[in-house]
């Protein structure tokens, strides 16, 4: 089976099948990133372009370094060195990189559907490497990856999502993709932070933390995104941190064995606690870890080469 689709936009767009065809691929790509040689000629010949607005230091290194060991020609595109501060558009700017026989573009941009305008847009292959509010669909693929490799399954697991979700693509991205798999979400966090309608996606909304984690199987912490927020939307970074920050104390209250999972960056000591980030529980930097496989799982699929 292929995907057969030229972009990967969101997870709101993927079917499970698709999904889980993904997490297979990731699979068998694992294995080459732990060679001496890390590298398979799958994409030889092939350009890919980082297009990143935003900052980032996971998903920009991992899709250049899944790119590479597919043996892809990667170009990573710098729009404060560009001619993007001389007020070239991200539409013209991407017309131009396909003119140069760009295959695939991994967008990060600020504006939530800047993606898909993209996609609409270009012949090559738009992926979404987080584009404002709305999803980072990659980022749910290699959480679900993680968690699928230290549960086997997804399907019946007690997920707790915590934190800033109002502003978080990963939570977005992350819902779809565990309702998809068939796992429990609960969404935990402060009022501020609740988008409005998520129990119409299946999803259990508390405020209260502790009630939030208890029997939870995975408890997956977001950063407070003060970047986005605008205003104020808690008293103090100490309130929240005693209030739904991911403690020691509070790890106990979920199921033994627990995953402790975060995209990263962290914030320690304000959404996790240093021990917690660093303890079994984590799977932070195994996130991390399997995020280059099911990046270079999704370059291959989108590449036509599965076909
Ligand atoms: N998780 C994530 O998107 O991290 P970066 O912002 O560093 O890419």
């Amino acid at each position: 089976m292929s995907l057969k689709r030229k972009d990967l936009l969101s997870i709101a767009s993927l079917s499970a099948e698709e999904i889980r065809l993904i997490l297979e691929t990731a699979e068998s790509f694992k294995e080459v990133s732990g060679r001496e040689i890390k590298k398979v000629p799958a994409l030889r010949g092939k350009t890919v372009v980082n297009l990143f607005f935003e900052p980032s230091t996971r998903t920009r290194t991992s899709f250049e370094l899944a790119a590479k060991r597919l043996s892809a020609d990667v170009i990573n595109f710098v729009p404060s060195s560009s001619s993007v501060t001389k007020g070239e558009s991200l539409i013209d700017t991407a017309r131009n990189i396909e003119a140069m026989r760009a295959d695939m573009i991994v967008l990060r941009h600020p504006a939530a559907g800047s993606a898909e305008t993209l996609a609409a847009t270009v012949r090559a292959s738009v992926i979404n490497g987080g584009d404002g509010w709305h999803e980072h669909p990659t980022q749910a693929l290699l959480d679900l990856f993680t968690i699928q490799e230290k549960k086997r399954t997804i399907q019946g697991l007690r997920v707790a999502i915590v934190g800033d979700l109002a502003h978080s693509r990963v939570a977005r991205s992350n819902i779809q993709a565990l309702t998809k798999l068939g796992a429990e979400v609960r969404a935990v966090g402060p009022p501020t932070m609740m988008p409005v309608g998520l129990e119409r996606l299946g999803v259990r909304v508390t405020y209260r933390m502790d009630e939030g984690i208890r029997g939870a199987d995975v408890i997956m912490m977001l950063r407070l995104q003060i970047e986005r927020q605008g205003r104020a939307l808690f008293p103090s970074l100490r309130e929240y941190a005693t209030l739904y920050g991911l403690n020691a104390d509070r790890l106990k209250l979920a199921e033994a064995g627990a995953l402790v999972m975060h995209p990263g960056p962290i914030n320690r000591g304000v959404e996790i606690a240093s021990d917690v980030a660093d303890s079994v529980s984590s799977v932070i930097l195994e996130q991390v870890t399997n995020g280059v496989a099911v990046r270079m799982g999704v370059l291959y699929l989108l590449s036509g080469a599965a076909a």
